[in-house]
């Protein structure tokens, strides 16, 4: 990867280069399987603990596709399945027990719960070495100061994807509309670090801020990540601009990006309608996890 070639400023419209994840994630990948290959090579097999509760198709498929790819990449991943009706202390218990097993080092909730339970609380109590999902308070405090520790995995990916790509990063304007705690947030403290693949000038836009479209006109990365399909219109892209789209939302099975298609048209790179940011989220989750566990048998 590098971050030296210089993206041109503006292209002739209508030529947006397409920015897919999936060869990131393919690349992050295999130097996690590579990874896993080492720690194998010294008699440690790593393990992702998966918690589901209740019965969400959608969920029960995302922890397939987790499953699925933790055993390809060499992973253990123990799975509990709790019922829509379990309690808040239920779920604890589950989390304690995975916790304190020395053959566990990584550990997700499925999220969403059923809104009986409270998800925070439970994202409290996962012990914040083995929160592959990096959105453990303490791991937000960590990037928030730039002490080393799980990362978000949708920002971190979104970072990956930048500098997959060769776009340069350092300097530049980057506009993130959602200030959301997955997305927006962590996305802007981790774009904003001393880093050759960030060091960006960052603003933040959301609802309180009615002339957003102010800003995202002057940027040269532009990423949607409110969640309000169709909210970014060519109009609110600057020609030749880089476009991630992360915000999305489901009607059904269908998905609706924030990401006007006719965007395309005016940006200068973009990623793709599907394909763009999710690949790259699912990467980094292992990312994490390999590192969970170099870090807990070292
Ligand atoms: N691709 C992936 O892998 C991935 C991963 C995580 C999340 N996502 C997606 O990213 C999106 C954001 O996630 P999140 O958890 O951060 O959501 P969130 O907490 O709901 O945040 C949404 C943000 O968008 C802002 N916003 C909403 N409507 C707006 C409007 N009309 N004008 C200006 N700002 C507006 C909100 O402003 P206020 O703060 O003022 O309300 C808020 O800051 C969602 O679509 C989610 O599905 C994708």
């Amino acid at each position: 990867m590098s971050t030296t070639t210089p993206l041109p400023e503006t292209q002739p419209s209508g030529t947006a280069r397409l920015l897919p994840g999936a060869p990131v994630a393919e690349a992050v990948l295999d130097e996690v399987a590579a990874g896993v290959a080492r720690l194998r090579g010294r008699g440690v097999t790593p393990s992702l603990a998966t918690v589901l509760v209740g019965d969400d198709d959608a969920s029960a498929g995302y922890i397939r596709i987790k499953q699925r790819q933790a055993a390809a990449l060499g992973f253990e991943s123990p799975h509990e399945h709790l019922p829509a009706s379990a309690t808040q202390q239920d779920l604890h218990r589950v989390i304690a027990g995975f916790n304190a097993d020395p053959a566990v080092h990584g550990l997700l909730v499925q999220y969403p719960i059923p809104a009986h339970l409270d998800y925070d609380a439970a994202l409290q109590l996962i012990d914040p070495d083995m929160d592959v999902d990096g959105m453990h308070p303490l791991n937000m405090g960590r990037l928030a100061v730039g002490v080393p520790g799980p990362l978000p995995c949708t920002p971190a990916g979104i970072e990956a994807l930048l500098a997959y790509h060769e776009i340069p990063v350092a300097g530049r304007d980057v506009v993130i509309l959602g200030r959301g705690a997955t997305l927006g947030r962590p996305l802007a403290m981790l774009l904003s670090q001393k880093r050759p693949t960030a060091d960006a000038a960052v603003t933040v836009v959301h609802s309180g801020v009615p002339d957003w479209q102010r800003h995202t006109r002057r940027a040269d990365i532009l990423v949607a990540a409110a969640g309000v399909p169709g909210i970014i219109q060519p109009e609110h892209v600057k020609p030749g601009a880089v476009v991630i789209g992360a915000g999305v939302r489901y009607a059904g099975r269908r998905l609706l990006p924030d990401v006007d298609e006719a965007c395309a048209r005016v940006a200068g790179a973009i990623t793709p309608r599907v394909g763009g940011v999710g690949p790259t989220t699912v990467a980094m989750l292992f990312r994490n996890a390999l590192r969970a566990a170099e870090a807990a048998t070292r």
